[in-house]
C-alpha cells in the first residue's frame, strides 16, 4: 500500500514557505496560548506515559461523551483517544477496509477517506454535493451508490469544504441505509458544536451500532497543535483493532495532548470558549458574507457551520491560479484554491484564526486582486 499525495496537500507544501501578509482561508478558531492553561497544569506530571489508559485518559474519554451529546448511549470504553481526528479516520479506514471493498464518500469533502482507499485497493464511489442544492448531501444517490459490497461510508458533518449540516433525520436515514448494507458509517465532526442556523446534529456513534464518530480540539477549540482527537464506537472489536495498530504506529498518545485537552473540554472551561469561538466565528462569517455580496466577481452559498465555506469565481477563472496570483506580490494573501477539493472554479474563504490572520486586510487585498482581473485581459489561458 502507498499512500500518494492530494492536490489539497500538494498546494499546502508549495505554498508553506510564501509568508502570506494576510490570510482568508484560515479553517479554525483562535488559538489559546499555553500559558491558559499554566494554572490547572502538575508540575510533577511524569512525562512518560498517562500510566491509565491504552484508550486515553479516563477523564478526557468522559468528557469527549459529554460534549457529544452522548452520555448514557455510549460508554467511556467506547472511545479511543487519537492524534487528532485525521489519527481517528485513519485508524477507522485502515482496519476496516481491505482491497476490493467498496467506500462510498462524498464530493466536495474531506478527502482523507478518497486517499486511503485508493491506497488501500478499494473501489470508491463518490456521491456529488452540488452547489444548486445548497451543497446538501442527496440521500437517494447515497443509496444508489451503496451496494452489498459497501465496507465503510464516510461522511464529514458539518461538511468540509461547505458548511452544509445533515440533520438528525437524514442521519438516521443514513444509518438505515448503511445497516441494510452492512456498511460502516463514519461521521467526522471535526467542525461540531459551530452551528449558525440550527442545532448541533446527533452523533452517529448513538444512533448506529456500526456508526463511528470521530472528533478532535482542533477546530471550535482552536487546538491543532495539540493533535488531540477522538474514535468513538460502540463495537468493541473496532475500539481494539484501532488500539492495535497504533500501537504499531505511534503506540501512544501524547501526554501533553491528553492532559490540556482534557483541561480545555471540562464543562466550566468548554462552556466559556465555545462561547468566545461561536460569537468571533459568526461575526466574521457575517463579515465574510457581506464581502462576498459586495463583489461581483464572487457569489457562494453560505456556510450553515463552521469556519469556511466555497465561492465560486465568478467569471470562470481556474481557482489554483487565482490563487497563487492572490498569494504573489502585491497581494501576498492565503486562500485555498478549489482544486483543493475537485471544485476548479471555486475557492475555498475561511475566517478563523483571530486577529493574527489580518481578515480585513485579507479582504481588501482578495477585493482588489479580484477587481485587477476583471480590469485585465486573460492572459493565463484559465
Ligand atoms: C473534516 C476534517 N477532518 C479531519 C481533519 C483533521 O483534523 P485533526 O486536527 O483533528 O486531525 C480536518 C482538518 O482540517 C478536517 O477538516
Amino acid at each position: 500500500m502507498k499512500v500518494k499525495i492530494h492536490t489539497l496537500f500538494q498546494y499546502l507544501l508549495d505554498t508553506t514557505e510564501a509568508e502570506p501578509e494576510a490570510i482568508v482561508g484560515f479553517s479554525l478558531s483562535r488559538s489559546p496560548r499555553l500559558g491558559d492553561f499554566m494554572d490547572d497544569l502538575d508540575p510533577d506530571l511524569p512525562l512518560d506515559w498517562n500510566q491509565q489508559s491504552f484508550r486515553g485518559l479516563p477523564a478526557l474519554r468522559g468528557h469527549v461523551l459529554r460534549q457529544a451529546g452522548l452520555d448514557g448511549l455510549c460508554a467511556p470504553d467506547d472511545v479511543l483517544i487519537t492524534a487528532g481526528a485525521a489519527e481517528a479516520n485513519y485508524l477507522a479506514m485502515m482496519q476496516l477496509v481491505q482491497p476490493g471493498d467498496e467506500v462510498v464518500t462524498e464530493t466536495p469533502g474531506w478527502p482523507q477517506a478518497e486517499v486511503l482507499g485508493r491506497a488501500i485497493g478499494a473501489t470508491m464511489r463518490v456521491v456529488e454535493r452540488r452547489e444548486e442544492d445548497g451543497w446538501a448531501l442527496s440521500i437517494p444517490a447515497l443509496a444508489d451508490a451503496v451496494t452489498e459490497r459497501t465496507k465503510l461510508i464516510f461522511l464529514s458533518n458539518p461538511n468540509n469544504p461547505t458548511g452544509h449540516v445533515l440533520g438528525a433525520d437524514e442521519l438516521r436515514e443514513i444509518a438505515a441505509i448503511a445497516r441494510r448494507a452492512g456498511a460502516w458509517l463514519v461521521v467526522d465532526e471535526v467542525y461540531a458544536g459551530l452551528e449558525w442556523d440550527g442545532p448541533r446534529a446527533p452523533s452517529v456513534a448513538g444512533l448506529y451500532e456500526r456508526g463511528i464518530t470521530t472528533g478532535s480540539v482542533s477546530k471550535a477549540l482552536g487546538l491543532q497543535g495539540l493533535r488531540t482527537g477522538w474514535m468513538i464506537c460502540r463495537d468493541p472489536d473496532l475500539i481494539m483493532d484501532a488500539v492495535i495498530l497504533r500501537e504499531n504506529s505511534s503506540e501512544i498518545m501524547n501526554i501533553m495532548g491528553e492532559v490540556i485537552a482534557e483541561i480545555a473540554l471540562r464543562p466550566d472551561r468548554l462552556a466559556p470558549a465555545m462561547e468566545t469561538a461561536r460569537a468571533e466565528g459568526r461575526a466574521n462569517l457575517d463579515r465574510l458574507d457581506r464581502f462576498v455580496a459586495d463583489q461581483p466577481g464572487l457569489s457562494w452559498v453560505r456556510p450553515r457551520a463552521g469556519l469556511i465555506g466555497l465561492a465560486r469565481l465568478t467569471d470562470g477563472q481556474h481557482s489554483e491560479a487565482f490563487a497563487r496570483r492572490l498569494l504573489a506580490d502585491p497581494y501576498r494573501t492565503f486562500l485555498l484554491p478549489g482544486t483543493a477539493y475537485a471544485q476548479p472554479n471555486h475557492i475555498r474563504l475561511g475566517v478563523g484564526g483571530g486577529e493574527e490572520v489580518k481578515l480585513e486586510e485579507g479582504l481588501a487585498r482578495l477585493a482588489r486582486c479580484l477587481a485587477d482581473r476583471a480590469f485585465a485581459p486573460a492572459t493565463d489561458g484559465e
